[in-house]
């Protein structure tokens, strides 16, 4: 099925609706995350890429604000200075907001969304509306945000106003991603590089929607805390659970009850996996990323308990079909899976994941591809 142009759609949805041209536009994309799950509030490392599927948001200078969305309905009137509505203009109001703070919101704006991204699939489809709309919004002040900017205010939008309480991998990877590479995202130190990456990754949506403001994530993150607080009346010097030395982790688990430290042997052995992932896409070994792919997942599985059946057949599905590997991608509870395969096995492989998720769960998953993609950028009209 063809995509359209998410920039041509906002553009459209624009002028139909406000009965003029918008003034600016720019777009983001969408990511999946090939290693480094559940790290990223952890003080770890992540290796996400960006995706060609994105979000494009139109603007023009209004006196007051109203917002439309080509894919989600809602009332357009906004008021940002008011309470949240708890729909998807939250993510708008949380940017406003915090443009306003660093002087780079306009008074006012009349604001068109559409996106080529699947929404609550665990691609970060948030993250690409809150770069994307950081982006527009600033350059109707004449202001030019750079990437690192861009990223924290849409981090700020999604963590302390919509109340999510995510880690920085996905307004980063939105902000900064490069084509043709993924990015490796040290989280403790704020270091970035880019690896190569040439490979077409595919996506397998398993169809359970995620909703992060939901209470799995955030119990999570508050289960990796409460470790933390644990392992520091050993470690006083500890300033993340990431930060457990390999050699001390078979101690430290034996400080905490046995859920917690599941959690931790997952954010310790993940970290490991994720900076040998890039070390081998550096060396152009996918097998070997296939494999940490498939040992991530098991973690995701066993220890943070954060996969559904749906991801877990998918992900058998691929390996025994021939691909390098799969992995439930994203927050988990549902979302999508990351599969690599060899060129000439893809096919085969999608086709038969699909065979084996219908026969099981009684319908065909959406199974697309992509390649990795750049990060924000500025859009031009498309007329
Ligand atoms: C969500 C969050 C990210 C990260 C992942 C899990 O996507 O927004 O910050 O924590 O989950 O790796």
């Amino acid at each position: 099925m063809p995509v359209v142009s998410p920039v041509r759609r906002a553009t459209s949805l624009f002028e139909n609706q406000f009965g003029s041209r918008p003034a600016a536009l720019a777009s983001a994309p969408g990511r999946v995350n090939l290693l480094g799950e559940h790290t990223d509030y952890n003080g770890g490392p992540v290796l996400p890429m960006a995706l060609q599927r994105r979000t494009a948001v139109a603007v023009a200078p209004a006196d007051r604000w109203e917002a439309v969305s080509a894919d989600v309905g809602a009332p357009p009137t906004l008021d940002p200075a008011g309470p949240l509505r708890h729909d998807w203009t939250d993510y708008l109001v949380g940017v406003i907001r915090e443009l306003a703070k660093i002087d780079a919101a306009p008074p006012g704006a009349r604001i068109a969304v559409a996106s080529s991204l699947p929404i609550g699939a665990g691609l970060s489809s948030s993250a690409a509306l809150t770069v994307a709309a950081a982006e527009a919004l600033s350059l109707l002040t004449g202001r030019r945000l750079g990437p690192a900017e861009l990223a924290e205010v849409a981090y700020r939008a999604e963590h302390d106003h919509v109340g999510v309480r995510c880690g920085r991998m996905d307004q980063t990877i939105a902000a900064r991603a490069r084509r043709d590479t993924a990015l490796l995202f040290e989280t403790a130190t704020g270091a970035l590089s880019w690896v190569p990456l040439r490979e077409r990754v595919w996506i397998v949506e398993t169809a359970i929607a995620h909703r992060l403001t939901g209470g799995e994530f955030n119990t999570r993150r508050h289960e990796c805390e409460v470790a933390l607080a644990r392992l520091r009346e050993r470690w006083p010097e500890l300033d993340h659970v990431a930060g457990v030395a390999p050699e001390v982790l078979e101690t430290a688990l034996q400080l905490l009850p046995p859920p917690l430290a599941r959690r931790v042997r997952h954010v310790v052995s993940e970290t490991v996996r994720t900076y040998a992932a890039a070390d081998a896409l550096v060396r152009g070994d996918m097998a070997a990323v296939g494999r940490l792919l498939v040992e991530g997942h098991e973690s995701l599985r066993a220890d943070f308990e954060s996969t559904v059946p749906e991801a877990d057949l998918i992900v058998s599905a691929a390996v025994r079909h021939g691909a390098w590997g799969a992995r439930l991608t994203g927050a988990g509870w549902g979302g999508a899976v990351v599969v690599l395969a060899p060129p000439g096995r893809e096919a085969r492989v999608a086709a038969e994941i699909s065979r084996e998720f219908s026969a099981r769960f009684g319908r065909h998953p959406v199974v697309w591809n992509s390649y990795a993609a750049d990060g924000v950028r500025r859009e031009r009209g498309t007329r």
